[in-house]
């Protein structure tokens, strides 16, 4: 037993906590006390020094480096460094452990890992966002070392940010003489009715001692009261199907998320020698060439958001509590899809979308054997392509937030008859592992004759990115398929600058040679005027999907801002404009604008700020919804009343400015709905601190998220004078990173202070072990400081 506790404090603490004393699975997180040093030599071998450095995985060693135009990886993957880093760990095992079958997972590591156990090479895996598993039974000792080689050397490998280290979850998997593989276990729902449903599950036992067991099936519902059950012995090929029926079964969709848990327990002489959970969500989905998506037969549109695998200022690192905060927030504007573009998410991410409710396209890859850049995983495609996306599937298939498979991203053999064999291929590997649910791709080429992905047959929804224009010919060139607006948009906005006159747009850049800067301060108006050639406004691609009942759906491009790909400008830009919320997590104006047309709960949203210049005519717009008209007053004098169109989803007036208030009101039939006021912000004089979460739970990995913004005396929000907020946690915590939105910013992430931009900034701040709660702090020029209190608990 002593040795256990020496694994680790968190691996053992995690096995005691979840885990009643009869259970044996054991499985647990092994992120704790790696070192880590970059290599300073290109070839990357181990470092013979002591310069280790402490760290707890997750962690991307490209977001801690500094912004240079001179990094390999280019202002399209955020202007930061790559390179090889090592990381090492010590561990030692008990005499039972190293008894057992012993394997190490990585969920995800950018890339080209080596891994070594003890020394002994375990092998490679290319791709940066595959899980992966080693079985170290053969090579464990008492007193063992584990090796890991990080090597994102070769530049540039991404269209957009990747970050670099082992950044998601590492697992110790601990399995007894029986047991059941996480990939071996393929939970189904053949049967979902209303009056009951069948859940099903198929079964590959590991059984190498060909021991007689038995596999105990226990569903619960939500409550934790078990609703059915099944025992089934053991057979000549360890394979085994059973089903279990559960009447008047709570059905799990976007708007109610509801989840079953399986246990499957298996049973050798009368003892329980291996536990495998899942969350099962009861639920169908059917797709109508004519109408479009159904789950559970209720029509349903597909309100969706392409999002990179980035959190912002936190890198590639993965971290469930921003992650959460992302999804709240998209959830909060009517969301109810994600597509992981464009490449496989952390596990946790998925469990995220099954508890929070949203629609998953999980998507394979970003390109084929054809390449987008010089050194990306085009060179290892023909080699690993297989392993890799069946790894995904059978990662991934028991979530029932998956709704379908992609299997890439405008990839360029759809321009070639090698798409047609490549499709047939890629499908079949899907197919072969899961074919409860549909395989899309996101395609660019309209035109049947030109396009041999489509042409090959093998998809069964077809997505398109952009090409609004053709959506009507779709379902007469590509007969019979379903389709989905696989990318929309790529609009692009800096929060809260704003250029007049709003009804002008602005295409940035205009064709693929257009190498003009649209402004020389590197912004783009927030007005949704401004769009990339190959996309259109956020009003416009909504609007071409929602009058048209057989396109299921849309994927915005994209839901947050993500690290890279700032287009339309260069360096010393380094994140993206195209998000509906910005880096820091801060909604642009266009949020409103889905927030009012994707839910029912009553918006009013009025832009711009009110600081302009006497004689400035300004464009004053409302997104609102559950009212037919809005009023628009300027120091109590009526401006004039204003609605949506069929072709306009905001309410719109010129006015010269004057300053002073203006101020909205909603009507329906006469009946006010709401109003809103916007104030001329006078000098700051004061910061308010805001939280995302009153209380956090006391581990580390709960982050919480402060918004700090710059208001005048009178509390309103100073939009165009931005200064530096310097945080400080007076305990119980520490800063992990800072950031306010800009994509041009140069402070590293992980400075305690940072200008507002528009008025605001926020703080990530993480709890200290054993504290109770945190205090923190920001001061400002000029103004009165700001305190906000975090229970931990
Ligand atoms: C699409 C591409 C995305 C992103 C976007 C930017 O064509 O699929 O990854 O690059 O353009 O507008």
């Amino acid at each position: 037993m002593k040795y256990w506790i020496h694994i680790t404090t968190c691996f053992f603490t995690c096995l005691c906590l979840s885990y009643s004393a009869t259970s044996q699975r054991k499985s647990a997180l092994f992120n704790e006390d790696w070192k880590f040093q970059l290599s300073l030599d290109s070839t990357g071998v181990f470092p013979s020094n002591n310069n280790w450095r402490t760290l707890q995985l997750p962690h991307d060693w490209s977001i801690e480096g500094n912004f240079s135009a001179s990094h390999k990886t280019t202002f399209n993957q955020a202007a930061l460094p790559a390179g090889i880093g090592w990381y090492q760990k010590d561990f030692i095992c008990t005499k039972e452990m190293i008894n057992k079958e012993v394997f190490i997972y990585f969920d995800g590591v950018f890339c080209n890992s080596e891994v070594w156990v003890n020394d002994q090479y375990l092998g490679k895996r290319p791709n940066g966002y595959v899980g992966f598993q080693y079985n170290i039974t053969p090579y464990l000792k008492e007193k063992n070392n584990i090796k890991v080689k990080v090597d994102n050397f070769l530049q540039p490998n991404s269209r957009y940010y990747t970050g670099s280290g082992i950044y998601r979850d590492v697992q110790l998997i601990i399995k007894d003489e029986v047991y059941t593989q996480a990939s071996d276990v393929f939970i189904t729902t053949p049967v979902v009715n209303k009056q009951s449903a069948q859940v099903q599950f198929n079964i590959q036992t590991t059984n190498p001692k060909n021991k007689k067991y038995q596999l105990q099936f226990n569903l619960f519902d939500a409550a934790g009261n078990k609703v059915a059950t099944a025992l089934e012995t053991s057979n000549h090929n360890n394979r085994h199907t059973t089903s279990l029926t559960i009447t008047h079964p709570k059905l799990w969709s976007p708007a109610n998320p509801y989840l079953y848990k399986a246990v499957i327990n298996t049973i050798v002489d009368g003892k329980i020698k291996d536990v495998y959970e899942s969350n099962v969500g009861i639920r169908k989905f059917k797709f109508d060439v004519n109408t479009g998506f159904y789950i559970n037969n209720i029509p349903t549109k597909i309100l969706g958001v392409c999002m990179h695998h980035d959190l912002g200022a936190l890198g590639a690192a993965f971290n469930k509590s921003a992650a959460q905060r992302q999804l709240q927030l998209l959830k909060d504007m009517g969301c109810n899809a994600i597509r992981t573009a464009h490449n496989m998410p952390a596990s946790a991410f998925l469990d995220l979308c099954d508890e929070m409710g949203f629609l998953v396209m999980d998507e394979a890859f970003d390109m084929w054997q054809k390449k987008k850049n010089k050194y990306d995983y085009s060179k290892d495609f023909a080699l690993w392509h297989q392993q890799d996306l069946e790894a995904m599937i059978l990662r991934d298939r028991n979530h029932p937030s998956i709704f379908m498979w992609s299997i890439g991203n405008e990839i360029r053999e759809q321009f070639d008859s090698s798409g047609l064999t490549g499709t047939k291929k890629m499908v079949a590997i899907v197919k072969a592992l899961d074919t409860t649910r549909p395989v899309t791709s996101a395609l660019t080429e309209t035109v049947l004759s030109k396009n041999f992905i489509a042409q090959s047959g093998a998809l069964d929804v077809l997505g398109f990115n952009y090409k609004p224009f053709d959506y009507d010919s779709l379902p007469v060139r590509f007969v019979n398929k379903p389709l989905i607006a696989a990318e929309t948009a790529s609009a692009l906005e800096t929060r809260g600058v704003y250029l007049f006159p709003a009804d002008s747009m602005y295409v940035w850049p205009a064709s693929s040679k257009d190498t003009k800067l649209g402004n020389t301060d590197f912004t783009c108006s927030a007005y949704d005027n401004t769009y990339a050639y190959w996309g259109t406004t956020h009003e416009n691609s909504w609007l071409s999907v929602k009058n048209r009942p057989f396109m299921s759906g849309l994927f915005v491009w994209s839901g947050f801002d993500f690290l890279g790909e700032p287009v339309p400008y260069p360096y010393p830009a380094r994140s993206s404009y195209y998000g509906i919320i910005d880096l820091a997590g801060i909604p642009k104006d266009v949020y409103y604008m889905y927030q009012s047309e994707w839910t029912k709960k009553p918006v009013l949203h009025i832009l711009p700020h009110w600081n302009w210049k006497k004689g400035d005519l300004v464009d004053v717009w409302a997104y609102y919804n559950n009212a037919d008209m809005v009023t628009l007053y300027l120091n109590g004098k009526l401006i004039g009343s204003s609605q949506k169109t069929p072709q306009m989803l905001h309410a719109a007036w010129k006015v010269p400015f004057e300053p002073g208030v203006i101020k909205v009101v909603s009507t329906l039939k006469g009946k006010v709905v709401l109003s809103k006021e916007v104030f001329t912000a006078g000098a700051p004089a004061k910061l308010k601190l805001s939280v995302n979460s009153r209380i956090i739970h006391p581990n580390s990995e709960n982050l919480c998220f402060i918004t700090a913004k710059l208001l005048d005396k009178q509390g309103n929000i100073v939009p165009q004078h931005d200064q530096k907020v310097y945080f400080k946690v007076e305990g119980g915590g520490s800063i992990v990173a800072t950031d306010n939105g800009s994509p041009i910013g140069h402070e590293s992430f992980k400075n305690t202070a940072i200008n507002t931009l528009n008025g605001v900034c926020i703080a990530i701040i993480k709890p200290a072990k054993g504290a109770q709660s945190i205090k923190i702090s920001a001061i400002s020029e000029n103004c009165l400081p700001s305190k906000i209190e975090v229970k931990v608990h």
